[in-house]
């Protein structure tokens, strides 16, 4: 897989809730980056043997932008950059995708990170995707304010309630069977048909269970998997997933993914993994 070292250059730093969107001038990597790929950046003051990985927020120009929210040392340091600060980068890892025409967008918290690029790109092309985007609060829809400024048409859900509809993203889906219209449709023995769109989803394991079980097994469900990760490159097998195909085997999300198609992955040996 070919991939370039860049040193960028911080030249914005916009605080986004608990978490901060870095503008990196980087003109290779955003001459060659595409939607769903990601970067593995070098934490800043030494010190971390490994890289930690972020999907490209976007990519416009000569800049690319990473989305960071803090969850430990790595993050806190990379949140912690000043304007001017130069971040090692290596990149574009992984595969892009491209969506199935009029897929559903569904973002958790900072997965919005892993579809804003798809969902930007289908903008400029003058189309209006249609995102579903949930998160605990109001201050962890993280990039709002760029997804107006975009002009994308979102439905947010909190879970508090702050803002747009209460409740799990996944109890929002435009479309899909209710509880009570499975229950009808097991009582009388009727199979519902499939839900019509495919849904393209980032966000925390829990909400791909979630959706995998809400939308069913034939659903064009393809999840972003944002697995621990160590080489980056297909080497070391450390972010490799439980695969259906071979019976028992795994596959290597940094080589195959990000973005997996559901159908693929073995969900009961998942779940046996959180
Ligand atoms: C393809 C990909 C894209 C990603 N994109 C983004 C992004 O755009 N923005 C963003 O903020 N984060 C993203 N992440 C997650 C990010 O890489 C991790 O949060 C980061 O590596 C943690 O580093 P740390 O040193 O701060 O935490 P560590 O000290 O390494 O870990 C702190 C805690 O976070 C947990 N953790 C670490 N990595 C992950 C992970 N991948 N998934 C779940 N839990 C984890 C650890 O188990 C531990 O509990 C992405 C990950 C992948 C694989
Ligand atoms: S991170 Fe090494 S194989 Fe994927």
């Amino acid at each position: 897989m070919a991939y370039l070292r860049e040193t960028a250059t911080v030249v914005a730093v916009e605080p986004q809730g608990e978490a901060c969107l870095l503008r990196l001038a980087s003109p290779a990597l955003a001459a060659a980056v595409r939607p769903f790929q990601f970067l593995l950046v070098r934490v800043p003051g030494g010190g971390f043997a490994l890289r930690r990985p972020f999907s490209v927020f976007d990519a416009r120009g000569e800049e690319v932008e990473v989305l960071i929210r803090p969850v430990g040392e790595g993050t806190a340091r990379l949140g912690a950059v000043a304007v001017g600060e130069k971040l090692d980068l290596l990149g574009p890892l992984g595969q892009t995708f491209s969506p199935p025409a009029e897929a559903l967008y569904v973002a958790g918290g900072v997965g919005v990170a892993g579809l804003f690029f798809a969902v930007a790109e289908e903008v400029r092309a003058g189309r209006q995707p249609e995102l579903l985007f949930g998160a605990a609060t109001e201050a962890a829809l993280y990039g709002r304010g760029r997804l107006e400024t975009l002009g994308v048409e979102a439905t947010y859900v909190t879970e508090d309630g702050s803002c747009g509809e209460r409740g799990l993203a996944t109890e929002h889906l435009p479309g899909a069977a209710t509880g009570q219209e499975k229950l009808m449709s097991a009582a009388m023995a009727e199979t519902l048909p499939p839900y019509a769109r495919a849904v393209v989803a980032c966000g925390p394991r829990p909400m791909y269970q979630a959706l995998f079980r809400s939308l069913g097994e034939e659903a064009r469900l393809y999840v972003v998997m944002e697995e621990r990760m160590a080489c980056g490159v297909g080497a070391c097998r450390g972010c490799a997933v439980p695969a259906r195909e071979p019976e028992g085997g795994y596959l290597a999300v940094c080589q195959e993914g990000p973005v997996i198609e559901a159908s693929r992955l073995d969900w009961l040996r998942l779940a046996e993994e959180v």
